[in-house]
């Protein structure tokens, strides 16, 4: 069995491997130290057997853009998106920055615990309206695990990554919507 837990900071050095080792979107070691001090109840690792084998780490953003919000598609966002931002209608979201788990440790249901309590904390500790992430469009993998807990693909960035390839913004609303 495995447990998710939140992180301290010695954990830091042991997530940015797992990060290395699975992912090419690296961060350096403040940008980690940031997250956790100021959003370390949504920074959570995965261990198994007093070994580190995931990590979902999260901030939480003042938003105005509807989509971010999980209230509309991109399509009819652009003026309600200038609307919004001249109202300075700011709201909480949460930003699902980075989760992984180690090859070996796939697919025995890591991830889904890890963005399970993810979405709790976010919703009911930090009170934030939505969740949003962005992944690359060819990782059916996450993005069948995103659609699980169900998150909509709201909006594509072309040219997201470094490399040149697209993102999907995908959305995940937490409270119910009202006018
Ligand atoms: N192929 C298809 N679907 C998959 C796969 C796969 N290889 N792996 C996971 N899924 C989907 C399935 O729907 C799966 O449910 P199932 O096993 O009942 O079919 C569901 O995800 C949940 O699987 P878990 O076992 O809970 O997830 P896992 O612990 O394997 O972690 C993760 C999933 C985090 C995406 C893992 O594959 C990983 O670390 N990948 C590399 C890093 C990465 O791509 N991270 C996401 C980048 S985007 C971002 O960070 C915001
Ligand atoms: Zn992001």
């Amino acid at each position: 069995m495995f447990k998710i837990r939140k992180a301290k900071d010695s954990d830091i050095p042991e997530v940015m491997k797992i990060n290395l080792e699975t992912l090419p979107e690296n961060y350096w070691y403040g940008f980690y130290k940031n997250l956790l001090d100021n959003w370390g109840e949504a920074f959570l690792v995965a261990e198994k057997e007093g070994v580190l084998v995931g990590y979902a780490m999260s901030r939480i953003e003042e938003q105005s853009d509807p989509v971010l919000l999980g209230l509309a598609k991109d399509e009819v966002s652009v003026w309600r998106r200038v609307i919004s931002t001249i109202k300075g209608d700011l709201r909480k979201v949460g930003h699902l920055v980075s989760i992984a788990v180690r090859a070996p440790y796939r697919r025995i249901g890591i991830g889904t615990a890890l963005l399970r309590e993810t979405i709790s904390v976010v919703d009911k500790f930090y009170n934030a309206e939505s969740l949003y992430l962005e992944v690359r469009v060819t990782n059916y993998p996450a993005i069948s695990l995103y659609e699980k807990f169900g998150f909509r693909k709201a909006r594509i960035v072309k040219g997201y990554y470094s490399d040149g390839e697209d993102a999907y913004v995908m959305v995940l609303r937490l409270k119910p919507t009202q006018a």
